[in-house]
């Protein structure tokens, strides 16, 4: 039991008590023993028919009051209930929620320890478990990446896709999750200014084909190995250690028209996957990772066709 903030509360709290208790004994008393009226059969009788009668109260409730009263001074005895007493028993909410978590862990040690030693691969055959990841995402993933991990338009990406921004090895995925990511792509427009921003946006929409070798993207392409490539590579590949996306694969996290991609640039994005091993065990959140790694496809969906972070 959490402490009562000071002992003036507590005795407010044995006052309470014990006084409601001592007001129903006498009040007891008075009816059964002091404020016996004489049984004269006097009625008084109300708009003719109407009659109040006299009796005294039935003696079996006497009893059943004072049985009531004897479990009460026995229950504050036992349990916590007068202030800071905590009852010979030595019950409290804590130690009873700590005894119900320990018996589970108790019970289901086996069980974790299986799941534990298995690959994410493994994990990924298993049926029950990857039931159960489900539920799980959908409880605390779903709101952000959508109920199937389809992602969410300009906020969260697609984790069903082959694009992973902070890389696809078991490991990373699951310190994607457990830690959470902080993206930092700065914003250029102050350095760069708005018409280099633009001719950025469209280089970037045809980098990696042919197109971008032409001679009206020269500048933008010593612009990008300048300004860009220590984050996004030498040629936009990207760099996972860094959350930098792949910026030629044709997939864009916060929308595919120039508009987006130079409002990318030009104000910088600062997406955030908020840590979570607070808030899921280790087994929850590799069922999780392995049921994502189940999940992940082969092939890129269609960008999300505008952002919506911003609007
Ligand atoms: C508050 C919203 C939010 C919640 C809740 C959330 N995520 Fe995320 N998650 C994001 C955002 C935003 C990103 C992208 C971060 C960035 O821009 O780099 C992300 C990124 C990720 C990534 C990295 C993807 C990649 O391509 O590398 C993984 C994996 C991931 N989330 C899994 C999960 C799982 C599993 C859960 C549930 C336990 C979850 N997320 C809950 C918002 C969320
Ligand atoms: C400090 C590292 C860093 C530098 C330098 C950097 N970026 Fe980024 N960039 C990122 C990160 C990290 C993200 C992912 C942001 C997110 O997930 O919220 C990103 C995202 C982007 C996006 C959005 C991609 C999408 O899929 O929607 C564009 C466009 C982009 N960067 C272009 C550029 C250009 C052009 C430059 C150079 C002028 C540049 N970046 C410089 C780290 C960087």
């Amino acid at each position: 039991m959490p402490e009562l903030p000071s002992s003036f509360w507590g005795g407010w709290i044995i006052v309470l008590t014990v006084g409601s208790l001592l007001v129903l004994v006498g009040l007891v008393l008075s009816v059964y023993f002091f404020d016996r009226q004489p049984d004269d059969h006097a009625e008084v009788v109300w708009d003719e028919t109407l009659r109040e009668g006299n009796h005294p109260a039935p003696l079996w409730w006497f009893w059943l009051i004072v049985v009531l009263l004897v479990i009460s001074v026995v229950y504050l005895l036992l349990y916590p209930g007068l202030g800071r007493y905590r009852g010979t028993l030595g019950w409290s909410q804590g130690h009873q929620l700590a005894h119900s978590e320990q018996r589970y862990a108790d019970e289901f040690a086996a069980p974790h320890a299986t799941l534990l030693g298995q690959s994410l691969s493994e994990l990924a055959q298993n049926h029950l478990a990857m039931d159960a990841a489900l539920s799980l995402f959908r409880v605390h993933c779903g709101t952000c990446h959508g109920e199937d991990a389809g992602g969410v338009a300009g906020y969260a990406p697609n984790l069903t896709d082959a694009a992973w921004q902070w890389g696809q090895r078991d490991e990373e995925i699951l310190a994607s999750i457990t830690a959470g990511r902080q993206a930092a792509m700065p914003p250029w427009r102050m350095a760069l200014g708005d018409d280099s921003v633009t001719v950025l946006a469209d280089y970037l929409k045809v980098i990696g084909t042919q197109a971008a070798d032409g001679p009206q993207y020269e500048q933008a392409a010593a612009t990008f190995a300048g300004s860009c490539s220590v984050c996004h590579g030498a040629s936009g590949e990207g760099k996972p250690a860094l959350g930098a996306p792949d910026l030629t694969d044709g997939y864009w996290l916060y929308g595919s028209s120039v508009d987006d991609i130079a409002h990318s640039i030009a104000r910088g994005r600062q997406g955030r996957m908020p840590a979570h091993a607070d808030r899921l065990s280790e087994v929850q959140i590799r069922l999780l990772a392995a049921w994502l790694v189940s999940r992940s496809g082969s092939t890129l969906p269609e960008s999300p066709i505008q952002s919506v972070r911003d609007k």
